[in-house]
């Protein structure tokens, strides 16, 4: 097998306004060409790997950081993730990590979770271990539980299988079911220049909710399953709204109730944060329309809130995690 191997993960949008931690889909660039998203070069480890020497992973190196994400491998979701993978399917083996994030930190992009998928293929790749990728989205997971404090895959899943997925469950395994997307549909997407740490946004949810309103969620993630069957973009729209997660973590975007009102004024059918935001969504039918959404929300931020904001258009679906040769 080839030493080495390097995957790519790309970004993704959690929740999807009314699937809270169960709805997801991934994000390209505008062309259809690698969007923003984590490159993991996994090699052949030259070290002994039990637990006294720190276990079978290492990180060599992290670019694109800023120098934030640690080395260590015990506090780094990709390594985290890859040592899973190994001792659950390879034990003995070594691997050196090499990270490139492609992507901003702790946008609402599903930044860690791209790490730790890239770190599976590529060490599942590297090692021929050819595990299937539920199998492989277990292992991710442990990944995402050091970055976030909760089991959820709601970006991992599709960073790893691309298009839109639902996970039904994670319990006593993953249970992901891949949606079909709309032809034309097309992701608005605009990220403020700003930070939300994931787990402390997580922490400042309502752990319960009152039995009309967790109706009302479940009633909207249904509609969305049944819009994306019949390719009924009024029923989609109608489905994009959040009762749970939206009206706690809006109060810190700025511009966010400008910008979703923008956007909806633009054509959007429905808006809401990317995961635990700064970002924002919005589903649009077609790509002009994306164009001209993801304009009318920047827009909005930069004058209401002095931010500046990222934005892309992503057209739907877009493929998930790969092994890459040289540059992609
Ligand atoms: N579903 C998660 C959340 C995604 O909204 O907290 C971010 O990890």
């Amino acid at each position: 097998m080839t030493n080495p191997v390097r995957a790519f993960a790309p970004a993704s949008v959690s929740n999807i306004a009314c699937g809270f931690d169960i709805l997801g889909f991934a994000l390209q660039a505008e062309n259809g060409q690698t969007g923003p998203g984590d490159v993991v070069t996994a090699s052949y480890g030259e070290f002994p790997g039990g637990p006294e020497s720190g276990g079978p992973v290492r990180i060599a190196r992290i670019t694109g950081d800023g120098g934030r994400l640690p080395l260590e491998p015990g506090r780094n979701t990709a390594a985290v993730a890859a040592r899973a993978l190994i001792e659950g399917e390879a034990p003995g083996a070594t691997v050196d990590l090499q990270i490139e994030k492609r992507m901003p930190l702790e946008s609402g992009l599903g930044s860690s979770a791209a790490s730790a998928v890239a770190a599976v293929v590529a060490v599942d790749a590297l090692l021929d271990l050819a595990v299937p990728e539920q199998a492989l989205l277990g292992y991710a997971l442990a990944g995402e539980v050091l970055a976030s404090g909760g089991a959820h895959a709601d970006n991992l899943a599709p960073s790893l299988l691309g298009g839109l997925v639902l996970v039904r469950s994670l319990d006593p395994e993953p249970d992901v079911i891949e949606l079909p997307v709309p032809a034309g549909l097309a992701c608005a997407l605009v990220r403020p220049h700003a930070e939300v740490n994931t787990r402390e946004s997580r922490a400042r949810l309502e752990r319960q909710l009152p039995l009309d309103r967790a109706v009302t969620q479940w009633g909207n993630a249904a509609a969305l399953v049944s819009a994306l069957y019949r390719s009924d973009l009024e029923l989609l729209s109608r489905a994009l709204v959040d009762v749970v997660a939206e009206p706690v973590r809006a109060q810190g975007v700025p511009g966010f109730h400008a910008a979703k009102a923008a956007a909806i004024e633009a054509g959007a059918l429905g808006c809401s944060l990317s995961g635990s935001g700064p970002a924002l969504f919005a589903l649009c039918d077609g790509r002009d329309r994306g164009t001209e959404v993801a304009a009318a929300m920047a827009d909005t931020i930069e004058a209401a809130a002095g931010v500046a904001c990222d934005r892309l258009v992503s057209p739907l679906p877009a493929p998930g995690a790969r092994v890459i040769a040289g540059e992609a």
